[in-house]
């Protein structure tokens, strides 16, 4: 691909967008960077208070807005709105971002039942249903393109976080399986991996979070790697490095080395 063609591409703007998870974080950045006239977004989230918050600054930068407050755990409500939604007006950018953390609590063995079935639900569940119906759509189409939002933490076999670490890495295998399945229809399916990113989610953590990027630059990133239609981005790049790292290290050694690690997690 030529230069101006990659760079058309990465001038990407989309028609609809939809955006889950887009009451606070991460989502709002994304929001923010994709409003403006001409681009239409639905915003998920579920404190109703926090998305029209979001909407309302979309709408100032000159887009249309449609809210929906909706808990992800409920799957078949999901899939219900994602139909109605994309009736209305088909969704050329969905977006499913929104997503859960959770440390083990100090002094247990595992984390909590609640809190695994939850990881499970709105990490992997639901944007893997919520991909396959839009996907099933925009192949009839031949256009559009889906974004899952990853996390670097499906590279390791966290113990203090196994139900974040490999809801993450279950969802990472079907967004790479969905983009070879999606390749020949013309649906870009992007992969993202993002190592600490401001947000509440990480402000959660009690320590210290090396090589922090923005919501605003990472916003910025992710926009790019999905108008190219890359099948994955991971930033910042040094996580490609611990990644290889991580593969090469024997597993009783990186398990020795992952159990020292002291992390824990401020209350809600
Ligand atoms: N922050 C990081 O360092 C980091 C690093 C790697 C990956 N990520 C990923 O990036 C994504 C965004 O995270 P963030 O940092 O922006 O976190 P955040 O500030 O905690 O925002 C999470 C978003 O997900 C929504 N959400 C949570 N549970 C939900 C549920 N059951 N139903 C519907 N919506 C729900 C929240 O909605 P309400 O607030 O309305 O409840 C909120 O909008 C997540 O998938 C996360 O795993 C984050």
């Amino acid at each position: 691909m030529s230069r101006p063609e990659r760079f058309a591409k990465a001038q990407y703007v989309p028609s609809h967008a939809l955006i889950t998870g887009a009451s606070g974080g991460l989502g709002r950045a994304l929001a923010l960077h994709y409003a403006r006239a001409g681009t239409h977004l639905t915003l998920w989230g579920r404190n109703e208070q926090r998305l029209e918050a979001v909407a309302a600054s979309c709408r100032q930068q000159g887009s249309e807005v449609t809210c929906h407050v909706l808990a992800l755990t409920d799957l078949d409500a999901g899939i219900a709105l994602f139909r109605k939604d994309d009736s209305r007006l088909p969704v050329d950018l969905l977006i499913l971002n929104a997503g859960v953390s959770d440390i083990r609590p100090e002094g247990s063995v595992t984390e909590t039942v609640e809190a695994v079935k939850e990881a499970a639900l709105v990490n992997y569940a639901a944007p893997v249903t919520l991909a396959t119906e839009a996907a099933s759509a925009m192949a009839l189409r031949k256009q559009g393109r889906i974004v899952f939002m990853g996390s670097v933490a499906a590279h390791h076999d966290l113990p203090f976080a196994s139900a974040y670490s490999s809801s993450k890495a279950g969802l990472s295998r079907f967004a790479t399986c969905l983009h070879a399945a999606m390749a020949p229809h013309k649906v870009g399916v992007t992969l993202i991996e993002p190592g600490y990113i401001d947000t509440a989610m990480s402000r959660r953590l009690d320590g210290a979070r090396p090589f922090l990027v923005s919501a605003e630059k990472a916003a910025a990133l992710i926009a790019e790697a999905a108008a190219r239609k890359r099948a994955v981005l991971i930033f910042p790049r040094l996580f490609t490095l611990l990644k290889l790292v991580s593969i090469l290290v024997p597993r009783p050694i990186a398990h020795r080395l992952l159990r020292l690690a002291k992390v824990k997690q401020k209350a809600l």
